[in-house]
C-alpha cells in the first residue's frame, strides 16, 4: 500500500515511515517545508506525483498551550487545512487518515469515551482538532483516528521530559495525579494506522495503549526504570496552572479498533520500556 504522510518528520510521521519500511511498503513522508498543509496546490502536486493509495495527515500545531495565544494559526493548520489534504486525497483517488486527539472531549466523563460520544473541547487545540475532524469526514473515504498522550522517538513528550528531569537530578519531582488517560507509543499507533488503512476502515476509530493511568503513575514507572530512588510526588492540577485546560478524564474506548483489527491494544509499559532503552542506546552511541 503506497502511503503519503504530511507532517512526516514529527514523532508519529517518523514511526509511520519506519513501519512502512518494516512492511516493505512505499512511503513518502514529507516535512513541513516540502508540504505545508495550508498550501492546497502543493498537496495536490505531491498526491499526483506519488499516486498514494492512502494519505495520512500527521501535520499539526501540537503545542497545546501555545495554541491558546495563536488561535487563528491553530484553527488554520489543525482545522481548515485538513480540507486541502482531503481534496488532495480525492484528486488522487486515495483514502485519507486524519490523526486526531482525545482533547476533543471535555474530560468530564467517568467511563471510556466512545467514538460517537458528544464532543466538547476545553482548549483551542481541542477545538482546532475537532474542526480538522469535520473537514476530514466531509470526504467519504476518510478515517479519523483519535489517539491520546503520544510518546516515542523524534519529538518532545511527557516521558522524554520526565526522563531528562530525573536523569538531571531535578527531584523530588511533582507530577499531576488527577488527570487520567492512556499513553500511546508511536510505533504501536503507526502499526494500528497501517492495519486500519489496509482494512479500508472509515469513520472514527479510537486507539490508545492500556491500561489507563495518571501522569503521576507514568512518572513513577519512568523513575523506577531510570533511577529507582528518585522521589516522585503526586500533586493536583490546581497546583500546576497552565494556559490551556486539560481534560481530567481522557480515556478512549478502543472496542471498535479491537473488533476491526482483531487484536487487543498494546500495553504502554512495554512501549515505555522500549522507548527508554532506545533513548539510552542513542545517548550511549553519541557519547553523552
Ligand atoms: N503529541 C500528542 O500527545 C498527541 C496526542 C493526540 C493526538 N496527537 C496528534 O497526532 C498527530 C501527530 O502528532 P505528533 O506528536 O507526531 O506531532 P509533532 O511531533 O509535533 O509533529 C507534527 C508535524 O507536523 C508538522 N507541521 C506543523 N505545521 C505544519 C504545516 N503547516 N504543514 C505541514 N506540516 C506541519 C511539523 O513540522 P515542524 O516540526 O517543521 O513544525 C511536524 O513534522 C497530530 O495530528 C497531533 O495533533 C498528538
Amino acid at each position: 500500500m503506497r502511503m503519503l504522510v504530511f507532517g512526516g518528520t514529527g514523532m508519529l510521521g517518523r514511526a509511520l515511515a519506519a513501519e512502512g519500511r518494516r512492511r516493505n511498503q512505499p512511503v513518502l513522508a514529507l516535512s513541513r517545508a516540502q508540504g505545508d498543509v495550508r498550501d492546497r496546490r502543493r498537496l495536490a502536486y505531491w498526491a499526483g506525483a506519488f499516486a498514494p493509495e492512502v494519505i495520512v495527515n500527521c501535520a499539526a500545531f501540537t503545542q497545546v498551550d501555545a495554541c491558546e495565544e495563536r488561535r487563528q494559526h491553530a484553527l488554520e493548520v489543525n482545522g481548515e487545512a485538513v480540507a486541502h489534504v482531503a481534496a488532495a486525497a480525492a484528486g488522487a483517488g486515495a483514502a485519507l487518515v486524519q490523526v486526531s486527539s482525545d482533547y476533543v472531549f471535555d474530560g468530564g466523563g467517568s467511563r471510556p469515551y466512545r467514538e460517537d460520544d458528544p464532543l466538547g473541547p476545553l482548549s483551542v487545540y481541542g477545538e482546532s482538532k475537532r474542526l480538522g475532524e469535520e473537514r476530514a469526514l466531509a470526504y467519504e473515504r476518510a478515517l479519523v483516528v483519535r489517539a491520546s498522550w503520544l510518546f516515542g522517538a523524534g519529538g518532545p513528550s511527557f516521558p522524554a521530559t520526565i526522563r531528562r528531569l530525573i536523569a538531571d537530578g531535578k527531584t523530588p519531582l511533582r507530577v499531576v495525579d488527577d488527570q487520567v488517560g492512556a499513553p500511546t507509543y508511536t510505533p504501536y499507533l503507526a502499526r494500528a494506522i497501517w492495519d486500519l488503512a489496509q482494512r479500508r476502515a472509515t469513520g472514527v476509530v479510537h486507539y490508545r495503549n492500556r491500561p489507563p493511568v495518571s501522569w503521576y503513575g507514568v512518572a513513577c514507572e519512568i523513575a523506577a526504570a531510570v533511577r529507582p530512588r528518585a522521589e516522585v510526588v503526586p500533586v493536583t492540577t490546581s497546583e500546576f496552572p497552565r494556559p490551556a485546560p486539560r481534560p481530567a478524564y481522557s480515556v478512549l474506548d478502543v472496542g471498535r479498533f479491537e473488533e476491526l483489527v482483531g487484536r487487543a491494544v498494546e500495553p504502554w509499559l512495554a512501549g515505555l520500556t522500549d522507548f527508554l532503552d532506545t533513548m539510552a542506546r542513542r545517548e550511549g552511541n553519541s557519547g553523552d
